[in-house]
């Protein structure tokens, strides 16, 4: 089930994504649940395996700026983020390019945008090579659960539902793609591993706040990220049957995200770290302050989601 992601096996993998089956496989964010973005039934198998609500558009990943405008109008601005931060963990959100779109329909949960992303990570890229399609591929979690950044997670939550998991290694950055919304004024729709500042740099420009979150992003409002343990944020002491999952020097925390305070390191760490308590047993987890700043807001960001009542 789990395989190392050598070329045999990505050609094996590639040729599963073709016959319409599930296939996990690492990125340098999370990994991806992916399946053959242009075939409505394995489409649908993912839906199926993360038990995601249709309403709840997917990313489509392909190999290069050219088969992004295929599937999607690329304006100006959209070319200039594109080409600084591609591949790489960044998605964009374009118009649908109507007539030629080769996308089966739930991939974009019926809208009339899409949500595109050119991975870096080695063994995407040659799996959406040998493939030759566009690959739809959420993480490769039950829905609203800890995103996976090993193949071990993968396997752990999903394993009856994919054909195959490559095993690449850890997820390098650990937290999704930063997701900017490209339709009108540029907005962030999900903070991640490219920072604001990044992408505000580049853009010349300061990215819009996403106002009508609810409609833009269904997957981004409601509790996400959550592991079982009840989760409370900016904590500095933990009560008693508490973990106290630390960042920055605290020899009382249960583990620590970076002891040296690194984001970085924080953000590859998190999600890990969330899945590591939880399989410990504790009921509930606090998590000491990170700071907003970098790549500290999308590690809040995901926090706080995972914190939400369920
Ligand atoms: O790093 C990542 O982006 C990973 C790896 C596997 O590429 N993928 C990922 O996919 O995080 P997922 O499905 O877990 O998150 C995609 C988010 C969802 O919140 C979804 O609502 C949003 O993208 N989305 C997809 N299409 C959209 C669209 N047309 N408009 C607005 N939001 C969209
Ligand atoms: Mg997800």
């Amino acid at each position: 089930m789990i395989v190392d992601a050598n070329e045999e096996e990505i050609t094996r993998a590639a040729e599963a994504i073709r016959a319409g089956e599930l296939v996990a496989f690492p990125t340098e964010t999370v990994y991806g649940l992916g399946a053959d973005a242009t075939n409505g039934v394995a489409v649908a198998r993912i839906f199926e395996a993360k038990g995601r609500p249709r309403f709840n558009p997917l990313i489509a990943h392909v190999l290069d700026i050219e088969a992004a405008a295929d599937l999607a109008q690329m304006p100006e601005p959209a070319l200039r983020i594109a080409h600084a931060f591609w591949p790489g963990p960044l998605t964009l959100v374009l118009p649908l390019r109507g007539a030629n779109a080769r996308l089966s329909p739930p991939v974009t949960a019926g809208l009339d945008t899409v949500a595109i992303r050119i991975p870096s990570h080695p063994v995407a890229r040659r799996l959406l090579a040998e493939a030759a399609v566009p690959i739809a591929a959420p993480s490769a979690n039950p829905s609203g659960r800890v995103s996976p950044t090993l193949a071990a997670h993968v396997a752990e939550d999903l394993a009856p539902h994919i054909a195959v998991i490559l095993d690449g290694g850890p997820a390098m950055a650990g937290l999704e793609s930063t997701i900017v919304d490209m339709t009108g004024e540029a907005v962030l729709l999900r903070a991640g591993a490219i920072t604001r500042a990044e992408i505000e740099a580049t853009l010349g420009a300061r990215l819009g706040h996403s106002v009508a979150q609810g409609i833009k992003a269904p997957g981004q409002l409601e509790s996400h990220y959550a592991p079982r343990a009840q989760l409370r944020m900016n904590i500095q002491t933990a009560q008693p049957g508490e973990a106290l999952l630390g960042f920055g020097p605290d020899p009382g925390a249960v583990l620590n995200l970076s002891p040296a305070g690194d984001l970085r390191e924080a953000a590859a760490n998190l999600f890990a770290m969330l899945r590591a308590l939880d399989a410990v047993g504790y009921a509930r987890i606090a998590v000491m302050p990170i700071p907003e700043i970098g790549l500290g807001e999308a590690i809040n960001d995901r926090l706080r989601r995972a914190s939400a009542p369920r």
